[in-house]
């Protein structure tokens, strides 16, 4: 994280200092990260990412996706001759991927192929929740009706406002750890289509080079990568050309 982001991290570990952990200050917390790094790096790291996230967020994203990507990706056998692989790189609670499943599920309904989404984040807490999929009802407004009725399952409880993911939505997601500041990423296969969105915001430039670099290798060349839309590329030197707003084609 850049420098400018040290009252941001404070002001979240402040709660952990001084609530969970009874200590004084930052002082007495190194001395206790020194110590106890393995086993507090779980509550360090849930406790100062940021996790924000919605289902159809920068909604024209998933019109590119449907309209121009998979029909360009189907066109040269992929989701017919093996299934087509998308990644949610930085997947939060779950809402991105699961998004990214209802809308390839409603698409395969009207021209037949298979895919897979693999969602990873570095929080472990998040992927819990994701893993579950159980969101408040008022979370899931942005998904149109037709795909809510179809892909989502109403809490047996009136009183609870808990909305399930369907299972064949969830069974088309896994979901697993992954850090971006990793030297490798540890996914099974390259991956065809990769949503990083709303992640690298957080770095500096010259780890936001580097995490883009290993995310252009874990992509087919041919690939597509999307990032958000306040994460311009156009100060990287990548194999990457623009097809849509912030959507990437990899060269
Ligand atoms: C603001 S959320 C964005 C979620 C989703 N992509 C979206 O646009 O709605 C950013 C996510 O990136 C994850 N993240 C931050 N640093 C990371 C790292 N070094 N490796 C993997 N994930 C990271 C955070 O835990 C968080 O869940």
């Amino acid at each position: 994280m850049p420098p400018a982001k040290k009252a941001l991290v404070a002001g979240r570990l402040h709660r952990r200092l001084r609530r969970t952990l009874g200590m004084d200050g930052f002082g007495t917390y190194c001395t206790y990260l020194h110590d106890w790094l393995p086993a507090e790096l779980t509550h360090l790291i849930d406790a100062i990412t940021t996790n924000k996230t919605d289902f159809f967020r920068e909604a024209a994203h998933f019109e590119v996706l449907t309209h121009h990507v998979v029909p360009a990706l189907m066109a040269e056998g992929i989701g017919v001759q093996r299934p087509l692989r998308v990644w949610s790189a930085g997947c939060s609670s779950g809402p991105e991927p699961y998004t990214l499943a209802m809308v390839l599920s409603d698409y395969a309904a009207r021209h037949p192929m298979a895919f897979h989404i693999t969602g990873t984040d570095v929080c472990t807490e998040v992927l819990e929740t994701a893993r579950a999929g159980i969101y408040p009802e008022a979370m899931v407004d942005p998904i149109p009706l037709p795909l809510r009725k179809r892909y989502l399952l109403r809490s047996r409880d009136p009183g609870a406002a808990l909305v399930r993911i369907a299972p064949e939505v969830r069974d088309a997601v896994t979901f697993r750890p992954l850090n971006f500041m990793d030297s490798v990423y540890d996914l099974p296969e390259r991956q065809d289509v990769i949503f990083c969105r709303n992640v690298i915001i957080y770095f500096d430039h010259e780890r936001q080079q580097r995490v883009l670099e290993r995310l252009c290798r874990t992509l087919h060349p041919g690939g597509f990568l999307f990032m958000g839309h306040a994460e311009t590329l156009t100060d990287f030197t990548l194999p990457l050309h623009p097809v849509a707003p912030m959507v990437y084609r990899k060269t």
